[in-house]
């Protein structure tokens, strides 16, 4: 059991909040992590009373036992976050002493929401802490994020401010920056000289299920690349520090976003139905597939592409990372070190080894550690691991103000190329590489 925290979700109605937020802390409540008498204050738009609120939650979790003693912690409050007279009736819960507070909503509600908590004096930390943790995207573009990150700075110290992406909570994006640190010879090798090149890919099997408005305003570009994939090339390409200390880890990661850039080697997609989806405009170019080249123009990357591939309705969905070492050997394939993020989560190195028997033949084989073989008991999930981290106030799982910054300006410089439409779920990738053929190269 830790520290009493209570929570409040604004944006409670929202997929984030029924998909990955609630089954988050639930679980942190089962694991005992959570003290007894903790509230759960779910802010939301829609007219609900609390019983149909909790009957529009998701039944694989609500119909377990834990859920029963779980739910008498959920309060669930109804209202307009941008009537400021409506925060007055808050101040009914804010009695306990420490309080995060989670912006599950559009950014466009940022400053709106900030603003109205501290004008009532929610924000100030005078007997426990209050947190705001600000949901990806942080801003739909550099000047937005700029503005929103000038406002909420006004307000709030930055010891307060949590910019989530919870992609640096999972086990595997954890463990880049170990791996590294931990095993001298990957840390020697881990340069120019050594890499030929990265490939980072996250593919997802479904579309965009009823998240269309959002959507299409972002597409794979602003929903995946500008904050998950950049946020792994910086972990990737980051100098290490020499303690692994929050803000050494955040000052390293920003200088490789300073110096990034995404060439002119783009290909964006949309699938076919992409147009019929729920609150998507009917001509509408947003892209639901990505694949371009980056370069980090650092002494150590010179010259090293990273090619990052994102997308919805692939084949499958699973992340991987994999790094490509430059053959010492014509008779060698390149030895590839691959991180699996998931589903299978585990590290995977291909060796040149010799054949068994009389032959002396050289055949890559593939050396497998899985990494969710050896985890016990339920781990927390990705946001559970965070909130957790906030809850502590350790921010080395987050983002800073710098490393948006700089990834918004990356984004916001490219043009983008004309739409190719492919096939819902049909293995048409391997030809829209092929036909480009720039990005893989094996
Ligand atoms: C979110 C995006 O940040 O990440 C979604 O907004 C995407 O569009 C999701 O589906 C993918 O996360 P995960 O953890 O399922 O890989």
């Amino acid at each position: 059991m830790i520290k009493s925290c209570q929570f409040m979700i604004f944006g409670a109605t929202g997929n984030l909040t029924y998909l990955k937020l609630l089954p988050a802390i639930y679980g942190l409540y089962k694991e005992g992590e959570l003290c007894n008498a903790f509230q759960l204050v779910c802010i939301g738009r829609k007219r609900l009373n609390l019983d149909q609120y909790l009957e529009s939650l998701d039944l694989k979790y609500t119909k377990q036992l834990e859920f029963e003693t779980f739910k008498n912690h959920i309060i669930y409050k109804q209202m307009d976050f941008s009537d400021k007279k409506s925060y007055e009736c808050l101040q009914d819960y804010l009695g306990a002493k420490n309080w995060i507070f989670y912006l599950a909503t559009a950014p466009r509600y940022f400053e709106t929401i900030t603003t109205y908590l501290n004008d009532y004096g929610y924000l100030k930390e005078i007997v426990g802490f209050r947190r705001i943790v600000f949901e990806k995207p942080f801003g739909a573009n550099f000047h937005d994020a700029k503005s929103i990150n000038k406002h909420i700075s006004k307000i709030l110290e930055e010891s307060q401010i949590f910019r989530i992406d919870h992609y640096l909570g999972k086990e595997m994006i954890q463990n880049i920056l170990l791996t590294r640190a931990y095993n001298s010879f990957f840390e020697l090798l881990w340069h120019h000289d050594a890499i030929d090149y990265f490939e980072i890919v996250i593919s997802e099997k479904s579309g965009v299920k009823n998240r269309g408005g959002y959507y299409d305003q972002s597409g794979a570009m602003k929903d995946m690349v500008q904050n998950h994939m950049f946020q792994i090339v910086s972990l990737l390409a980051m100098d290490l520090p020499e303690t692994l200390i929050p803000e050494s880890i955040q000052e390293e990661k920003a200088k490789v976003l300073k110096k990034i850039e995404v060439t002119d080697n783009i290909v964006i997609g949309q699938y076919n139905g992409y147009l019929n989806e729920k609150g998507i405009d009917e001509k509408s170019k947003t892209e639901t597939f990505v694949a371009l080249e980056v370069k980090v123009h650092t002494k150590r990357w010179k010259d090293v592409p990273f090619y990052l591939k994102t997308g919805k309705a692939m084949v499958e969905k699973y992340a991987h990372i994999v790094v490509h070492f430059k053959k010492n050997h014509t008779l060698a394939k390149d030895n590839i070190l691959v991180i699996q993020v998931q589903p299978e989560e585990g590290i995977m190195l291909r060796v040149n080894s010799k054949e068994p028997g009389v032959s002396n033949n050289v055949t890559p084989v593939m050396m497998d550690y899985c990494h969710s073989c050896l985890k016990y008991g339920d781990e927390p999930s990705a946001y559970g691991r965070l909130l957790l981290d906030i809850i502590l106030g350790d921010k080395s799982l987050f983002a800073s103000w710098s490393e948006i910054e700089s990834s918004w300006l990356a984004i916001d410089k490219l043009q983008k190329p004309e739409l190719v439409i492919y096939d819902k779920n049909k293995p048409w990738e391997s030809h829209i590489v092929l036909e480009k053929g720039w990005w893989q190269r094996d």
